[in-house]
């Protein structure tokens, strides 16, 4: 049986290191699915396609096969993991998610990548509470203050705190107004502010809510 743990939210939220460390601690797999359109929107840069063109570029995607595999993102099976973090990825890649094709290859591969893994997944994104997997056991929406979400995105990428805060504010227009699958809460998430608490105090609200799930229907 396979059950879905949806972790979404924007950029600098806690997501990725949050769903990492849920993972471990419940003995899931995790599916880090901002990677996905990273690679696609890296296989198009490197194809030299012209991204303002929605067609070309759902082609060129449609042409690649994208896997992830302990936690390394492969293009064709080459790694691609520090490729798809690189400023130039970061300032296409929202254009690129726009594409509702796009979307429609993404969100197949990784319903097909969860169904082939089987047994408890963890995973991360912007609309996989809405969208990839909206029977999911339990869905979690996390937030932080847009100075805080700078402070962590510098932190790890080594880039100015402000520019970052503007590079994140025009990611977030974008991802959220978007017509296909816009970034939002599902109506039945859990919402958490994370700006005031640690990794491992969010991880325990999480497993305390997925609790709470278990006891409101206990395995049949
Ligand atoms: O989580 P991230 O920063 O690696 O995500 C990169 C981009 O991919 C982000 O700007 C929005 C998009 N994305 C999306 O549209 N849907 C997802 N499920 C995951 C990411």
């Amino acid at each position: 049986m396979t059950q879905v743990i949806a972790i979404d939210g924007p950029g600098g939220s806690g997501k990725s290191t949050v769903s990492r460390l849920l993972a471990e601690r419940l003995g899931a797999v995790h599916l880090d699915t901002g990677a996905f359109y990273r690679a696609a929107t890296l296989a198009a840069l490197r194809a030299g396609v012209d991204l303002e063109d929605g067609e070309a570029v759902t082609a060129e995607v449609a042409r690649h096969r994208l896997e992830q595999e302990a936690g390394r993102m492969l293009l064709d099976g080459e790694d691609v993991s520090a490729d798809i973090r690189t400023p130039e990825v970061d300032r296409s890649v929202s254009v690129v998610s726009a594409y509702p094709e796009v979307r429609r290859l993404m969100v197949d591969a990784q319903r097909d990548w969860v169904r082939r893994r089987g047994g408890t997944a963890v995973v991360e994104g912007r609309d996989i509470g809405t969208v990839v997997f909206p029977a999911a056991s339990l869905k979690v929406f996390l937030e932080a203050s847009p100075e805080e979400r700078a402070r962590r995105r510098a932190r790890e990428s080594g880039l100015d705190a402000e520019a970052v805060q503007r590079e994140l504010r025009r990611r977030d227009r974008l991802d959220r107004s978007r017509a296909t699958s816009p970034l939002r809460p599902a109506d039945d998430a859990v919402v958490i502010d994370t700006t005031e608490l640690s990794v491992d105090e969010v991880v325990d609200r999480i497993i305390a809510a997925l609790g709470r799930v278990g006891e409101a229907s206990p395995p049949k």
